[in-house]
């Protein structure tokens, strides 16, 4: 039998002290650590590890010092908005103020002495200094690639930082991956239990793959076009000579990029004869294969012309109906006041047939409009700028989170929301939905379909309310590029 080595410490305490009481020894009075003698420190050391029994709860001689934790207001700077009503829930920029603080509305709010990290306060300030409407208990819909850790190819070759349930529990039905490689390098010839969603972020890639009839693909794609990889196919993704970055999607909250089946371990871990046999060839052929996974490794640069690495067989290539690619980046994107939007779904690039996306353009101070999905969680993923995000969760929950480039967004299905503006460069960024078909709910064009007397019933709003109603779908909103702007009424919709 094994007895615990805290459980025999405390033991040979006891013997050392003739005490003869069962296990454990009490603490001895006198002596503050309890184990004087039976923990050697390092040289150096010195002090007890533990305090004594005097400081266990009240007792005349421990005092309080006093010190204060009262910012005086001439201390800190109020962002604009700060003070306004905090139901207004304007932005707060809290980008430069010195020393920032969590206030909302009248400036006897609360501080914030420390400890804390003021980075994060001012990237955050709708969770440090909340819109007076949020409420409740709303999961985390933010994480943030770069506090993800960054799994590093051979020899410099690139690298892979992921977002997946471990990093975000809410985010069960979709995983991210944001990957680069170097010049000429390679993600390594791989397949998956998931279908795979890319768009490509930076730089230029040729990728390859094939099927289970024996047709194959290749294409080069750009920064703004999108691939799609049914689940098992196998396929090869190699940098051009400038190197790229891509974003990857998957439809598993529990997708791990570590998780994938490599070529190389698919060698390494099958009996050499085996592996002979299959190849029909002999031993001796085989022993250079990697003894460890390549992942990410350089590569030798891929021919330009395409044409030569246009590898087919007897089936021929995959049908053009099915391409695994979709040059997104010529797209001709969709104009609204205040926007743009390219929709990406299985009307037009059919093979990636459970994958609706949309890649938004917002200008300072406009907002993708109110709205839910009806049948998807949205993953979404923050290219450029920053905007923040209110989701709406039955029956009386709110929460706030603010958003720049590099970080992943979850909003599950139905929950409301939008994404403002709130920087001063336009904001980039992809939602993705598992659907058929690109889908939203709009709010305003559902209460503008609805029968004014039915929303001015519910809303107690006025007839300029409802003849503001719009009856189509707006998508995007211009507004004020200062964010303070709260009247609208001169703006016809
Ligand atoms: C691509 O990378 C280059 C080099 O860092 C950078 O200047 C450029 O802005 C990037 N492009 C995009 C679309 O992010
Ligand atoms: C590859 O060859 C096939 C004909 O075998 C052709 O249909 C296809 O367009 C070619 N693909 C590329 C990328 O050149
Ligand atoms: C590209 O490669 C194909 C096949 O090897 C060849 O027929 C064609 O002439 C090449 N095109 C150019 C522009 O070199
Ligand atoms: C936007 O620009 C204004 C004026 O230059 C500046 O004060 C503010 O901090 C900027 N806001 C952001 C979020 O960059």
């Amino acid at each position: 039998m094994k007895y615990p080595s805290s459980l025999l410490s405390s033991l040979s305490v006891a013997l050392l002290l003739g005490e003869t009481t069962a296990l454990p020894a009490p603490q001895n009075q006198n002596n503050a650590a309890g184990n004087e003698g039976l923990v050697a420190g390092p040289p150096g050391a010195s002090g007890e590890l533990r305090g004594p029994a005097s400081l266990r709860g009240y007792n005349p001689s421990n005092p309080l010092t006093q010190e204060t934790t009262v910012i005086p207001t001439s201390d800190f700077e109020l962002a604009p908005g700060q003070s306004e009503d905090a139901d207004v829930g304007l932005y707060l920029d809290l980008s430069s103020v010195r020393n920032p603080q969590p206030i909302r509305g009248s400036t006897d709010a609360p501080t914030d002495p420390g400890p804390r990290t003021e980075a994060y306060d001012r990237l955050n300030s709708d969770l440090f200094a909340p819109p007076g409407t949020d409420k409740g208990d709303v999961p985390n819909a933010k994480w943030p690639m770069g506090i993800s850790h960054n799994r590093q190819g051979l020899r410099s070759a690139g690298w892979a930082r992921q977002q997946n349930v471990n990093e975000l529990p809410v985010a069960t039905a979709m995983a991210g991956v944001d990957m680069r490689l170097e010049p000429n390098a390679y993600r390594e010839l791989h397949w998956h239990k998931q279908n795979e969603w890319a768009l490509m972020l930076n730089g230029s890639v040729r990728i390859a793959s094939m099927d289970e009839d024996g047709q194959s693909f290749v294409d080069d794609l750009q920064a703004g076009d999108v691939w799609f990889f049914p689940a098992g196919k196998p396929h090869s993704i190699q940098a051009f000579e400038n190197g790229c970055e891509f974003l990857l999607v998957f439809d598993d909250g529990k997708f791990s990029e570590d998780g994938t089946f490599l070529v190389s371990e698919l060698f390494a871990r099958n009996p050499r004869s085996v592996l002979a046999k299959n190849f029909r060839t002999d031993l001796q052929a085989l022993e250079k294969i990697p003894d460890e996974q390549l992942y990410i490794f350089p590569g030798t640069p891929a021919p330009q012309n395409i044409s030569e690495q246009n590898v087919t067989g007897p089936a021929g290539s995959i049908p053009v109906v099915d391409s695994y690619s979709y040059h997104l980046s010529a797209q001709e994107p969709y104009r609204v006041p205040g926007g743009t939007v390219k929709i990406i779904d299985p009307k037009s690039f059919p093979i990636a047939s459970n994958f609706a996306a949309a890649l938004f353009e917002i200008e300072p101070g406009a907002m993708r409009e109110l709205h839910w999905h009806t049948t998807s969680d949205e993953w979404s993923f923050f290219i450029s700028g920053q905007g923040r995000v209110t989701v709406f969760d039955a029956p009386e929950s709110s929460r706030t989170f603010d958003f720049s480039a590099g970080d992943v967004g979850y909003v599950p299905v139905p929950d409301s929301h939008y994404i403002e503006n709130t920087g001063n460069e336009t904001l980039v960024y992809l939602e993705v939905l598992l659907a058929p078909v690109y889908n939203d709910i709009s709010v305003a064009q559902w209460l503008g379909l609805t029968p004014s007397q039915i929303v001015k019933d519910h809303l107690n709003v006025d007839d300029a309310f409802i003849d503001k109603l719009p009856r189509t779908k707006q998508f995007i909103l211009p507004g004020d590029k200062n964010l303070l702007q709260t009247d609208f009424n001169d703006e016809p919709l």
